[in-house]
């Protein structure tokens, strides 16, 4: 045996496995090592989500319907996010990507799925469609038994304040201009209206937004009108059709 080592075990006898006080500091020391390693890196990045083509942030109109998501509940029964799994990938298509719900505060990926995740909802159905389900769910799928929610419908949508909401917003990190801002009330409109005179500018500040009457009634708006625009939406911004993942691999 060679001294050294003797000297070691005697001192690691002697200091650590004779004081508790030295042990536990010992402990600490060491398990610090780890924490440093994982958690220093995320004070140096700015953001730890890839960034990805196409996601942008909600217009007001669909920003609106995902408040009235969220107050009526629909994430009790409903997830947000496809897991990489093929079971889902197959049933609802390409898995969900970090970047896709790097806007949504809350976000709603949740795991009780009483009902299908919607991630992927977007296009699925017409607006007709919406309609009748949120009229009454059993119209079009009968053996569902998914509440009604029928006063969407007739219940005008208060829009007054979405400025502030999506100023909010953007102190949490959410990247909505000046502009953003102040056309936010009348974006409310705009959106529901295909001919609206400010189409341009529209498109301009939210590429690609679906800009139609959601609810079938022109004259007024509704929070019907805000949650199928929303509905809309979900998982449709990224073009899977021309997006290659680097880790895309491990799921062949
Ligand atoms: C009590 C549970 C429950 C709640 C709450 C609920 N849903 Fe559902 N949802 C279901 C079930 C079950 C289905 C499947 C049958 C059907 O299509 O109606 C479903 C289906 C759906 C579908 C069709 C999905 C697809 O891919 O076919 C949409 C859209 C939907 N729900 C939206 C909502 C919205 C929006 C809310 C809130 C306003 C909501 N749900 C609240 C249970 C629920």
């Amino acid at each position: 045996m060679s001294g050294k080592k003797s000297l070691w075990s005697d001192l690691h006898k002697r200091l650590f496995e004779t004081s508790s006080i030295i042990l536990s500091v010992g402990i600490i020391g060491v398990i610090s090592i780890g924490g440093i390693v994982e958690l220093a890196p995320l004070f140096y990045l700015d953001s730890t989500i890839e960034e990805v083509e196409g996601v942008r942030p909600y217009t007001p109109l669909e920003q609106l319907g995902r408040n009235i998501y969220v107050r009526e509940g629909c994430y009790n029964c409903h997830s947000q996010m496809v897991r990489p799994l093929r079971d889902e990938v197959e049933r609802y298509g390409h898995y969900s990507l970090a970047a896709e719900s790097m806007y949504d505060h809350p976000f709603q990926w949740g795991s009780k799925r009483t009902g299908p995740d919607l991630a992927r909802l977007g296009g699925k159905y017409s607006d007709e469609w919406h309609r009748d389900h949120m009229r009454r769910p059993q119209s079009v799928v009968p053996e569902s038994i998914m509440p009604a929610y029928p006063f969407l419908e007739t219940a005008e949508l208060d829009y007054d304040n979405v400025r502030a909401e999506l100023r909010t917003l953007r102190f949490a990190g959410v990247p909505y201009t000046d502009d953003m801002l102040d056309a936010a009330v009348s974006d409310v409109r705009t959106q529901l209206d295909p001919y609206a005179s400010d189409y341009d500018g529209f498109q301009a500040r939210y590429p690609g937004a679906l800009m139609r009457d959601f609810d079938g009634n022109p004259d007024t708006v509704t929070e019907l009108d805000a949650l199928v625009a929303y509905l809309q939406v979900l998982g449709t911004m990224v073009d899977f059709s021309t997006y290659e993942a680097e880790a895309d691999e491990n799921l062949r």
